[in-house]
């Protein structure tokens, strides 16, 4: 692990309100004077987000399991050289919206290419880096998919049902298997009480690591 930052992920399936938590849990620690860096999966890097383009471009109906895979692997890969590892280095909290954990969900076991596959290639592209908090906003898949504008989805999002419900299930058993890593939140909440919830477990872990007082 690198020295001294703390790495806090964000996880879920789609629409589960993740993104607009992660927003919320920054500006909430910029107030109390800790310094973040906020990012997001496939993306975050210039090179990452030209990955992201081919990734979710709704028309890329061709695009083959493993290079779908190839390509989630490769933004990671960028992502923590450029900009986590550094952060990490310098002491401060990293906040991510989906990180390998998404992988193994989605490719791992929502495109059914198995998990040792994944978490090897997940182990290069992190450099064995894993996060201090996971925090998996779990949300029932029709109710996620309820929140999404059905005209404009991405080529996952696109995806069936089974897929969705697959990927959940990946995510909860992920969860049950590092119960001290993952807290499960539901992100059926209201956004406030959700907020409140997330608060909780990251002051927990921040006042464990000293960066926020007792
Ligand atoms: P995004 O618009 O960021 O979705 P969300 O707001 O739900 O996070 O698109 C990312 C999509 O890529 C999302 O459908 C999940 C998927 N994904 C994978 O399939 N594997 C991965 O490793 C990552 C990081 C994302």
């Amino acid at each position: 692990m690198a020295a001294r930052g703390v790495l806090i992920t964000f996880e879920g399936v789609e629409g589960s309100g993740k993104s607009t938590q992660v927003e919320r849990l920054a500006k909430r620690l910029g107030v109390l004077g800790v310094s973040c860096l906020v990012s997001r999966e496939p993306g975050g890097t210039e090179i990452g987000e030209s990955i992201r383009v081919a990734l979710l471009n709704p028309y890329h109906n061709e695009m083959h399991c493993l290079t779908e895979l190839f390509l989630f692997v490769a933004a990671r890969t960028q992502l923590v050289r450029e900009k986590v590892l550094p952060a990490l280095t310098a002491g401060k909290v990293v906040i991510l919206d989906r990180f390998a954990d998404s992988s193994l969900a989605y490719q791992g076991v929502g495109r059914e290419l198995g998990e040792k596959l994944v978490a090897r290639l997940n182990k290069l592209a992190t450099a064995s880096l894993k996060p201090h908090l996971t925090v998996l906003v779990d949300v029932p898949v029709g109710v996620g998919q309820g929140r999404k504008e059905s005209d404009n989805l991405d080529r996952l999002e696109r995806e069936r049902v089974e897929f969705h419900e697959r990927v959940r299930g990946g995510y909860l058993q992920l969860a049950r298997r590092a119960p001290g890593r993952f807290k499960v939140v539901d992100g059926a909440l209201p956004a406030d009480e959700l907020e409140g919830l997330v608060f909780r477990h990251v002051e927990e872990l921040l006042k464990r690591k000293g960066i926020l007082r007792e």
